[in-house]
C-alpha cells in the first residue's frame, strides 16, 4: 500500500467536452455542476432542484474500465457528482455535442424541430439523457427511450412532443430519416396520424439530420492509458473536507478505523443529499471507487454476491443475466428486486447510486432494504479486526437510520440468494408517483411451502415506510406458518397485520390509514399473486378468480400514442407568410445547445457577490433579536442586509403595498424573508445565512388551514358576490336540493429555473440595473425603485427570458429581485441571486387553495335550476393578487352551465402562510372545479349518466353569463360534438361499463368536461400593450414590446405577427429581450392575453412604419425591402416607431353586476379515460381528446404545445401535485423528492388534441385567440375520470350516492374512496384526538 501524506493534495484530472482540465485544488464539497457552470463557464447545464430530482443538470459521464477493458457512459446528475469522484473521467455538456454555430447534434435538432423545448430549462438535461441512451444504443426502443427519462422533469410540453421527436430515432417506430420511402419520409404520411382530416404533421422528419454514431467525439486515449495503470491513492483537501481514496481494501479500512465518522461516498445520492439540504458536514469523505473487493460479482453456490459499490444499474444487468438463463423458480427473488428497481429513482441516480449506500442508509423508505430482509441476505462486514458474516433481519437495523455495522466496519458485500422449488416472493412498491418517487408503503414478500404442497413452512414480510426502520412482522408471519395457503389465512393474515402495522396517528408522513389499508392490500395481491402461482403447479385447488386476475398485474405503462390535429393556412398563403404555420420557437436551437442565456448564465462581474436568505422558521412570532457575529465569521462574508439597509420605503406589494421587503419586528409565516448575506461566493453566502440566529417570541394566533381561517374569520376584505336570477324560487321551483364540499389544493409552479436575479449598481444617480427572471418587468422597476428610494426612470429592469413562469414569477418574484438591489446598494457592487429549489418553494407561495360549498337544486331530468356557492381561497400572509383571482374563480363559478338563479360569494382567508399568488388559470380552475363537482353529484342523485346532464345543462348561443356578458362565437357545442367524435366516447363508454363488469379490483372512469375562459385582465386598467419596432439601415428590424418570454412562444408569435404585417421574412426580425427603458409602463405577461395584447401593439407600429414606407414602395415597387429601407433614411425618414393597445369595452362593476369583464371567451372540450388500482389507488390516464377552441390559429405547434402543456399542468394539479404543511405552516414539501409534477410516464397512453377548425376570433390579433390557460382546466377531465371509477368501485361494496372526493385525487384519496373490507380493517384515526403531521390548508 502506498501512503498517503495527511498534507499531500492531488491534481485532478478530467476532461471536459474533449479538453484537459487539471484542477490543482479540487474542493471536495464542490460538485461537477457548480464546476462546470462557475469554473469552466459552461452554462448549457442547468442547476433545477440540486436534489438529482428534475435531471436539468444532466451530462454524460464516460470511464475506463481496466477489468472489462471497456468505456462506459452513463447519464449523471451534475448536481450530486461530487467533482473530486470524477478523477480522471470525461465529461459531456450539452455544449460539447454540437451548438447553432457550428453544427446541431441530431439529438438537439429533433427535439427543437419537434416542438419539445419550451422554456427550454429542462432542454439540455433531457438531451444529454437522450444522447447518453443513444451513445450506448444507436437504435433504442421506445421503452429504452422512457427509462432514459424516468430521472427528467418538463414542466413546460407536458412531455408529448419530446417523445414524438425522439420516436425518430427508435429501431420499431423509427423514421427512415428521409432516405427510405419513395414518397418521402415515413413520418409525413397520413398513415402516422389518424382522426378527421385534413391532418398535417406538426414537423417534418425528412428534413432531420441522420444520426451517424461514428461522429461522436472520443474518448480521450491519455484516459484510457492512465486507467489502465495501477491507480495511485488521493486525497482532495478543501476548506471543511477532505476527500481519501485509497487504492487497497487494507488501506480503506484503516483509513475507516482512523476515521470511524467518515462517510464512504460511491454514488454521493444520500450524502450530497444530507450536506446540502441537511446540513451536514462530513468533514472526512472516503471513495472506495478503486476498491476492487467492494465492485465484485460473483456466482455462488446459493445465490449472487454483489460488492457494495455495484451500482443498481449493474446489479439490474446482471439480474436480467441471471434470469434469462436461470430455470424461473430460481429467479422469483431476483425478478422482484428488478421490478424495485423498474420504480427506482431514475436513470441517473441509478447509474451511480450503490447497493451498498442504499442498505447503509438505512431509511426506513428504502427499496431494496425489505425486499433483502425478507429475503433474509447475508451481509459481509469488515474492518481492519477481519470479517464478519449477519444476516439481514429484523436485528439489523438499530434504529432511525442506524444499523448494526459498527463506525469501523464497512459492508463489503451482500449475497442475494436463489429462491427454490416452491419458494415464492414478491415486492411491491406504492408512491404517489410511479417514475422516480420514494415509497409510502414498500415491501417484500417470500413464502415457503412445505414439500410440494401449499402449507407453508416459512414466510417473511418485510415493509418500508411503517416504521422508523424497515421492519419485518414477525407476530404476523409466525401465525401463518403451517397453514394452507387459502382464503382463511389470507383473512387472517390481513387481521394480523392491521393488529401488527400500527402507525400513531401523528406518524411522519401522514396518511395513516392509507399506509395501514396499503400494508394489507399489498399482501392480498401477494395472497392472490402465490395462489394463481401454487394453482398452475397444482398445489391449490383454488385459482384466482377471473375479476380478480387483474389485481396481480403488474403496473405497466404502455408507450403513449398521439394525434394533433389543426387547420392548415389556405392554399395560397405566401410561403415568406407564416402566420399559421406550425412553427418552431425562435429559441429552440440555441436553448437545445445551451446557447441560450438565462439570467444566471449571465457572465460574473469581476467584483460581483452572492446573496442568500436568511428566512423566518416561525409562522407567526416577532423577532427578538437576530444575531449575526457566526455568519459574519464565515470566509468571504460581505455584510448581512436587513430592513434597516432599506433606503426608501419596506412596504411592498403587487396591487396594496401591505407585506414589508425584509421583515422588520414581525413574521407571518414560515419562510417570511428576514434579511440577506452577501458573501463572495454562493457556498459562503449561504453557510453564513444559516448560521444567522434569530430568536422570536412567538404569537397566536397561528392560523394555517382555510378551516382555521373560518373559525377565526381572518378574511381579507372585500367580500365578493355575483348574483342573478332568484334563489328563493329558485330553489322552490327544484325538484331536489342538494349539498356538497369540495376542497383544492394548492399547487407549486415548479418552473425549471427557480427565481433569479442579478443586481448591477450603474454607480451614478442611484441608477440600477436589474437582469430578471420575471414576467413583471414594470413592475419590479416600481418596486424596485420605490425601496431604493429613486424614480423609476433610474431603475432598469430587463428580462431575455426565462426558465418557466406559469404566474409564479408575476409579483412574488418582484420581493427577491428588491431585496438583492438593496443589497447592491449597500455594497455598490453587483450583487446575484438565484434562489435553491427548497428555498424558492419556501417564499414564493403558490396556486390559492380553494374550499367551495355549495347547494344546487336541480329537476329530476337534471336541470339545474339554483346554485348558491361559497369559495373560501387560502391567499396567505399578503394580499398579493387575492383578489382578481377570487374574481375571476366567482366569475367561473358557472363554467358552462347555464343556471337560471345563481349566487357565488368569495372570501379571501388571511393566513399564516407564504403569500399565494398568480398560476395558470388564476382562481378559474378552483371555480370551475367547484362546477364539475356539484354537477356531478347532480347526475349520480338523478341516477342520469353524467355526460348527459352536462350537456343539458350547457349553455347556449347568445345566453347570458351570471356578470351579464352575452356569450357570443360561443363554439361549446362544436367542441363537444368533436370531442365525442375523436374520442369515440360512446363506444368507450360501453367498453368502460364492460370493462368494470369484468374486473373487482381495477375499474375504469370516463369522463367529459367543458372550459369556458374569460380572457382579459379583470383589473381593466392592465389591457393596454406598448410595442417599439426599429428598422435599422440595413433592412434588419428589432422589436421591444411588453411582453416576456417564459417558454410560451410570445416572442415567436410576435415576429411572425410583424412579419406579415411588414410582408419580410422572420430572418430579417429580431427580439432581444423585454426591458423597461424600450417599453415603459408593461402589464405582466399573464392572463393569457400577451399575443392579444403585445400582438396588437406590434402590429400598430408596424403599420405606423408601413405608412412612413409606403412613398418608397410606390415609387420602387420592384424594389426590396432593404432598397426602400435606405431610401426612407436618407430622406430622413423616422425609421422607428411605438405601438400601442388598449383592449375596448371593457369594464365590470361588482356593485351593479353590470359592464363586460371579459373581451371574449376561449373554449375546450376534453374527454378522459382512466384505470385505477382500488387497492393501491394508483391511476393510469389511458385516453385523453382534447378539441380547444383558439380561433385562426397564429402557430398551430406553439398553440398545441400550449394546450397540451396546460393539460399536463393541471394534471398534476387535479391528480398527483400535494403540497404538505405541518399544523403550524412549516412547509415539508420542498423539493422534486417529495413534491411530484407530472414525469413522462404520466401522459395519456392515447392523447389526441385537436384545434377548432373555421372558428376566427374577431376580437384578437389575425382572429386569434388566448391559449395559455384555457386548456388547464380540461385536465378536470381526468379527476372526474377517476371520481366515474371510484364510483364503480365503491358500487361493488354497496355504496351508492354522491360522495366527496377532494383535490388532487391522490392514491391515498382514491385508495381511501374505494372503502372495502380492507380499509374497514384500518379506520382513520378520529379527528381531533391527535396533532396530525400534516393539515389541509
Ligand atoms: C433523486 C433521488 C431518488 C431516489 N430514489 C430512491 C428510491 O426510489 N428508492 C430508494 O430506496 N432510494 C432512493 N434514493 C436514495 C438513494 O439513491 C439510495 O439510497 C442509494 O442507493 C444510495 O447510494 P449511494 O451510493 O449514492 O450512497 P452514498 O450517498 O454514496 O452513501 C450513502 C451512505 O451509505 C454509506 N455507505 C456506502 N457504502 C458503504 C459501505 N460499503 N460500507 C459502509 N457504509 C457505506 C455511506 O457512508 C453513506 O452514509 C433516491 C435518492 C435520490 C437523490
Ligand atoms: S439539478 Fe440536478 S437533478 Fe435537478
Ligand atoms: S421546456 Fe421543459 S421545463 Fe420548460
Amino acid at each position: 500500500m502506498e501512503e498517503i501524506s495527511q498534507n499531500h493534495h492531488d491534481e485532478l484530472i478530467i476532461f471536459v467536452n474533449g479538453k484537459k482540465v487539471v484542477e490543482r485544488y479540487a474542493e471536495p464539497e464542490m460538485t461537477l455542476l457548480t464546476f462546470i457552470r462557475r469554473k469552466l463557464g459552461l452554462t448549457g447545464t442547468k442547476l433545477g432542484c440540486a436534489e438529482g430530482g428534475c435531471g436539468a443538470c444532466t451530462v454524460m459521464v464516460s470511464r475506463f474500465n481496466p477489468h472489462h477493458n471497456q468505456i462506459v457512459h452513463h447519464a449523471v446528475n451534475a448536481c450530486l457528482a461530487p467533482l473530486c469522484s470524477l478523477h480522471h473521467c470525461a465529461v459531456t455538456t450539452v455544449e460539447g455535442i454540437g451548438s447553432v454555430a457550428n453544427k446541431l447534434h441530431p439529438v438537439q435538432e429533433r427535439i427543437a424541430k419537434a416542438h419539445g423545448s419550451q422554456c427550454g430549462f429542462c432542454t439540455p438535461g433531457i438531451i444529454m439523457s437522450m444522447y447518453t441512451l443513444l451513445r450506448n444504443s444507436p437504435q433504442p426502443t421506445m421503452q429504452n427511450i422512457e427509462e432514459a427519462f424516468q430521472g427528467n422533469l418538463c414542466r413546460c410540453t407536458g412531455y408529448r412532443p419530446i417523445l414524438e421527436g425522439y420516436k425518430t430515432f427508435t429501431k420499431v417506430e423509427g423514421c427512415c430519416q428521409g432516405r427510405g420511402m419513395a414518397n418521402g419520409c415515413c413520418m409525413t404520411s397520413e398513415h402516422q396520424v389518424h382522426g378527421p382530416s385534413p391532418v398535417q404533421p406538426l414537423f417534418n422528419p425528412s428534413e432531420f439530420m441522420p444520426l451517424d454514431p461514428t461522429q461522436e467525439i472520443i474518448f480521450p486515449p491519455e484516459l484510457m492509458s492512465l486507467g489502465k495503470k495501477t491507480p495511485r491513492s488521493l486525497r482532495f483537501i478543501g476548506e471543511r473536507v477532505q476527500w481519501i481514496q485509497p487504492n487497497s481494501l487494507k488501506e480503506l479500512l484503516e483509513l475507516k478505523a482512523m476515521y470511524p465518522a467518515a462517510k464512504l461516498v460511491v454514488g454521493n445520492t444520500e450524502v450530497g443529499v444530507e450536506m446540502k439540504f441537511k446540513n451536514l458536514l462530513y468533514p472526512v469523505i472516503l471513495s472506495p471507487a478503486y476498491i476492487q473487493e467492494l465492485s465484485n460479482i460473483q456466482y455462488t453456490e446459493n445465490g449472487i454476491e454483489f460488492g457494495t459499490s455495484v451500482t443498481l444499474t449493474v446489479l439490474g444487468k446482471v439480474l436480467r443475466g441471471a434470469i434469462d438463463k436461470l430455470p424461473s423458480y430460481k429467479t422469483e427473488l431476483f425478478q422482484a428486486i428488478l421490478e424495485q428497481l423498474r420504480w427506482f429513482a431514475g436513470q441517473q441516480i441509478r447509474n451511480v447510486a450503490a447497493i451498498g449506500g442504499n442498505i447503509m442508509t438505512a431509511s426506513p423508505i428504502s427499496d431494496l432494504n425489505p425486499v433483502f430482509m425478507a429475503a433474509g441476505c447475508k451481509l459481509t462486514l469488515m474492518s481492519k479486526e477481519g470479517k464478519r458474516i449477519i444476516k439481514m433481519d429484523e436485528k439489523f437495523f438499530t434504529g432511525y437510520r442506524k444499523t448494526a455495522v459498527k463506525p469501523d466496519e464497512i459492508l463489503l458485500s451482500i449475497e442475494i440468494p436463489y429462491t427454490k422449488k416452491g419458494q415464492y416472493f414478491s415486492a411491491f412498491k406504492q408512491s404517489p408517483r410511479k417514475e422516480d418517487d420514494i415509497a409510502t408503503v414498500t415491501c417484500g414478500m417470500n413464502v415457503v411451502f412445505q414439500d410440494s404442497s401449499n402449507v407453508v413452512q416459512d414466510i417473511q414480510l418485510s415493509y418500508g415506510g411503517m416504521a422508523p426502520t424497515t421492519v419485518l412482522t414477525t407476530a404476523t408471519c409466525n401465525r401463518l406458518i403451517g397453514r394452507p395457503w387459502g382464503k382463511k389465512l389470507m383473512e387472517d393474515a390481513c387481521s394480523f397485520l392491521a393488529e401488527e402495522m400500527m402507525l400513531s396517528p401523528s406518524a411522519p408522513g401522514g396518511m395513516v390509514a392509507y399506509r395501514r389499508t396499503l400494508t394489507i392490500s399489498l399482501f392480498f395481491k401477494f395472497y392472490l399473486t402465490v395462489l394463481h402461482k401454487l394453482a398452475q403447479e397444482h398445489l391449490s385447488d383454488e385459482d384466482v378468480r377471473s375479476d380478480y386476475a387483474s389485481a396481480i398485474e403488474l403496473f405497466h405503462l404502455d408507450s403513449p400514442t398521439s394525434v394533433q390535429i389543426y387547420q392548415a393556412v389556405p392554399p395560397g398563403q405566401c410561403t415568406d407568410d407564416v402566420v399559421g404555420r406550425p412553427m418552431m420557437h425562435l429559441s429552440a436551437l440555441k436553448q437545445a445547445t445551451g446557447e441560450a442565456v438565462y439570467c444566471d448564465d449571465i457572465p460574473h462581474y469581476e467584483n460581483e457577490l452572492y446573496l442568500a436568505l436568511v428566512t423566518s422558521s416561525k409562522a407567526h412570532a416577532y423577532i427578538k433579536s437576530i444575531e449575526t457575529a457566526d455568519a459574519m465569521a464565515v470566509p468571504g462574508v460581505v455584510t448581512f442586509v436587513s430592513a434597516k439597509d432599506i433606503p426608501g420605503s419596506n412596504m411592498t406589494g403587487p396591487v396594496v403595498y401591505d407585506e414589508t421587503v425584509l421583515a422588520d419586528d414581525q413574521v407571518t409565516c414560515v419562510g417570511h424573508i428576514v434579511g440577506a448575506i452577501v458573501a463572495d461566493t454562493q457556498v459562503h453566502a449561504q453557510r453564513a445565512a444559516k448560521a444567522i440566529k434569530i430568536t422570536y417570541e412567538e404569537l397566536q394566533p397561528v392560523i394555517v388551514t382555510i378551516e382555521d381561517a373560518i373559525i377565526n374569520q381572518s378574511f381579507y376584505k372585500p367580500v365578493r358576490m355575483i348574483e342573478n336570477g332568484n334563489l328563493t324560487e329558485g330553489f322552490q321551483e327544484s325538484d331536489n336540493i342538494m349539498e356538497g364540499e369540495i376542497h383544492i389544493g394548492g399547487q407549486e409552479h415548479f418552473y425549471l429555473e427557480t427565481n433569479c436575479t442579478l443586481a448591477v449598481p450603474r454607480g451614478e444617480d442611484g441608477e440600477m440595473e436589474l437582469f430578471v427572471s420575471t414576467q413583471a418587468a414594470s413592475k419590479t422597476q416600481a418596486v424596485v425603485a420605490k425601496a431604493l428610494g429613486v424614480p423609476a426612470s433610474h431603475v432598469v429592469c430587463r428580462v431575455k427570458r426565462m426558465g418557466g413562469g406559469f404566474g409564479g414569477k408575476e409579483s412574488r418574484s418582484t420581493i427577491l429581485s428588491t431585496v438583492v438591489a438593496v443589497a447592491a446598494h449597500k455594497v455598490r457592487r453587483p450583487v446575484r441571486c438565484m434562489l435553491d429549489r427548497d428555498e424558492d418553494m419556501l417564499v414564493s407561495g403558490g396556486r390559492h387553495p380553494f374550499f367551495g360549498r355549495y347547494k344546487v337544486g336541480f329537476k329530476k331530468n337534471g336541470k339545474v335550476v339554483a346554485l348558491d356557492v361559497t369559495y373560501y381561497s387560502n391567499a396567505g400572509n399578503s394580499m398579493d393578487l387575492s383578489l382578481s383571482i377570487l374574481e375571476r374563480a366567482l366569475f367561473h363559478m358557472d363554467n358552462c352551465y347555464n343556471i337560471p338563479h345563481i349566487r357565488g360569494i368569495g372570501y379571501m382567508c388571511k393566513t399564516n402562510l407564504p403569500s399565494n399568488t398568480a398560476f395558470r388559470g388564476f382562481g378559474g380552475p378552483q371555480g370551475m372545479m367547484v362546477a364539475e363537482s356539484w354537477i356531478s353529484d347532480v347526475a349520480v342523485c338523478c341516477g342520469l349518466p353524467a355526460d348527459q346532464v352536462r350537456k343539458m345543462n350547457l349553455y347556449k348561443q347568445g345566453e347570458i353569463t351570471p356578470f351579464n356578458q352575452c356569450l357570443e362565437q360561443f363554439t361549446i357545442e362544436r367542441c363537444w360534438e368533436e370531442c365525442v367524435n375523436i374520442s369515440d366516447f360512446y363506444q368507450r363508454k360501453a367498453r368502460v361499463e364492460l370493462y368494470n363488469k369484468q374486473h373487482r379490483w381495477t375499474k375504469r372512469g370516463l369522463s367529459i368536461i367543458p372550459t369556458k375562459f374569460g380572457i382579459s385582465f379583470t383589473a381593466v386598467f392592465l389591457n393596454q400593450a406598448g410595442a417599439l419596432v426599429h428598422i435599422y439601415t440595413d433592412g434588419s428590424v428589432l422589436i421591444t414590446h411588453g411582453g416576456t418570454e417564459m417558454g410560451q412562444g410570445l416572442h415567436t408569435k410576435m415576429i411572425q405577427i410583424a412579419s406579415r404585417t411588414l410582408e419580410i421574412p422572420i430572418s430579417k426580425i429580431h427580439i432581444s429581450e423585454t426591458s423597461t427603458n424600450t417599453v415603459p409602463n408593461t402589464s405582466p405577461t399573464a392572463a393569457s392575453a400577451s399575443s392579444d395584447l403585445n400582438g396588437m401593439a406590434v402590429y400598430n407600429a408596424c403599420q405606423t412604419l408601413l405608412q412612413r414606407l409606403e412613398t418608397y414602395k410606390a415609387s420602387n415597387p420592384k424594389g426590396s425591402w432593404e432598397e426602400w429601407v435606405k431610401a426612407a433614411y436618407f430622406d430622413r425618414v423616422n425609421l422607428s416607431a411605438n405601438g400601442f393597445y388598449r383592449t375596448p369595452d371593457l369594464g365590470y362593476d361588482f356593485e351593479t353586476n353590470s359592464g363586460r369583464p371579459f373581451n371574449y371567451f376561449s373554449y375546450g372540450v376534453a374527454v378522459s379515460e382512466v384505470e385505477i388500482d382500488c387497492l393501491t389507488g394508483s391511476h393510469k390516464n389511458l385516453h385523453t381528446s382534447i378539441v380547444m377552441d383558439v380561433g385562426k390559429s397564429l402557430n398551430p405547434a406553439l398553440d398545441i404545445g400550449q394546450v397540451e402543456g396546460a393539460f399536463m399542468q393541471g394534471v398534476g394539479l387535479f391528480t398527483l401535485e400535494e403540497l404538505h404543511y405541518s399544523p403550524q405552516g412549516y412547509l415539508y414539501t420542498r423539493g422534486p423528492g417529495m413534491y411530484k409534477i407530472p414525469a413522462f410516464g404520466d401522459i395519456p397512453t392515447e392523447l389526441k388534441v385537436s384545434l377548432l377548425r373555421d372558428a376566427p376570433n374577431e376580437r384578437a390579433i389575425f382572429s386569434s385567440k388566448a391559449v395559455g390557460e384555457p386548456p388547464l382546466f380540461l385536465a378536470a377531465s381526468v379527476f372526474y375520470a377517476i371520481k366515474d371509477a371510484i364510483f364503480a368501485a365503491r358500487t361493488e361494496s354497496g355504496l351508492t350516492g354522491p360522495f366527496r372526493l377532494d383535490s388532487p385525487a391522490t392514491p391515498e384519496r382514491i385508495r381511501n374512496a374505494c372503502e372495502d373490507r380492507f380499509t374497514k380493517l384500518c379506520p382513520p384515526p378520529e379527528p381531533g384526538t391527535y396533532t396530525p403531521w400534516d393539515v389541509q390548508v
